[in-house]
């Protein structure tokens, strides 16, 4: 996602926590879905299908290029409707994936309304009014919020859902991080400039890449987000500040390199920590055998590791290729990979709803 955060959240004065925590428990909530027909928003309602999520009634808002037509939910067309100040009348729950610019314009105006945010953009992360939440991390960090709770980045969820077991066993004093990200990161415009360059250049064609600054098919781009004056990306960024806000660790060095792979969906990570106690690789597979949201899939011998192919359309962070760092006293290399749209979107924000009306 991209966007700079403008202005910081306050709530007005006498709402206190406005949160679903105080209100009403209902049986089924009326859910708002902004960004509905994106790779995300449609995600997101899967998502409430499929996990039964007690929805009342689903209202799916986009822009007026989609405003009119139908998402599917539950079996149903349901109509999508303009996204306008308006909007959320009625709304309990509001989901936000239409990029920072609308979470930062529409986000207050939904909670003012009345309804706890779900924001899946850049915009409010790194609000120090707004928690900013991974369900099998963070959880507590969701009874201080206001109004608005935010869903981190992508890669940020799939790597702190591996590194919080290992921090509070072992302390990490550093990680270096390098990621494979797929395209329906960037969106569905993106997954489409991917298929199509694929078929222009089977059909020896040239390309014109219009989402990405360079041709995605059959190649790598160092370059996710904006640069900035340091020369790491947003990306990059977000990465480092997010997983310490998640962690409650201001202290952890985190060193990031983030690119964008010919991959539709799945995100991987290859990770190095440093730790304060030594972890071994058996110590290293014992911790996340039990960790909440990893799966192990750790079997070199059979050829086994995690890939993208086999984690889209999954719910798990998988880990594999764990070794010992040899060329430090006490570090780890793993290879992580997920589902970017479902654990590093969707999911994760359905899971944050599911603990507020819990
Ligand atoms: P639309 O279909 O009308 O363009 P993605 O991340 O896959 O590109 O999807 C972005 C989502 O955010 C889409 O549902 C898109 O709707 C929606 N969106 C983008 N800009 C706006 C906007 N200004 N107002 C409402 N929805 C928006």
């Amino acid at each position: 996602m991209r966007g700079r955060k403008k202005k910081t959240w306050i709530p007005a004065g006498n709402r206190g926590n406005n949160g679903l925590t105080e209100m009403k428990k209902k049986s089924a909530y009326t859910v708002a879905v902004v960004g509905a027909t994106g790779a995300v928003g449609t995600e997101m309602l899967s998502v409430l299908e499929e996990r039964k999520f007690p929805v009342e009634e689903v209202r799916p808002l986009a822009s007026s290029r989609s405003a009119g037509g139908d998402v599917s939910f539950r079996g149903e067309d349901v109509k999508v409707k303009l996204l306008t100040r308006d909007s959320f009348r009625g709304i309990d729950i509001a989901l936000f994936s239409a990029g920072a610019a609308v979470s930062q314009e529409y986000a207050p105006v939904a909670v003012e309304a009345g309804a706890v945010v779900i924001d899946n953009s850049s915009a409010w992360r790194m609000d120090p009014q707004v928690p900013l939440v991974v369900p099998e991390v963070n959880p507590h960090d969701l009874e201080t919020h206001q109004g608005i709770v935010a869903n981190p980045n992508c890669s940020t969820i799939q790597m702190v859902v591996v590194l919080k077991p290992l921090h509070d066993h072992a302390v990490i004093t550093r990680v270096v991080v390098s990621t494979y990200q797929s395209v329906s990161g960037t969106g569905k415009e993106a997954m489409d400039e991917l298929a199509e360059q694929c078929r222009q250049l089977l059909g020896f064609g040239d390309v014109t890449p219009t989402v990405y600054p360079h041709q995605i098919a059959f190649n790598c781009l160092p370059h996710i987000d904006d640069f900035l004056s340091s020369g790491y990306t947003g990306e990059e960024m977000k990465m480092v500040n997010e997983t310490r806000k998640i962690l409650g660790d201001r202290s952890i060095g985190i060193s990031a390199t983030t690119v964008r792979v010919p991959v539709f969906v799945g995100h991987a990570e290859s990770i190095n920590v440093e730790t304060k106690q030594k972890l071994s690789v058996e110590d290293t597979r014992a911790i996340l055998s039990t960790a909440p949201g990893v799966q192990l899939y750790d079997d070199p011998s059979r050829k086994l590791y995690p890939l993208q192919i086999h984690a889209a359309g999954t719910d798990a962070v998988f880990v594999g290729r764990i070794r010992e760092d040899d060329s430090i006293p006490k570090g780890l290399n793993l290879w992580v990979v997920a589902d970017n749209l479902r654990k590093g979107a969707a999911l994760n924000a359905i899971q944050i709803a599911e603990e507020l009306v819990k």
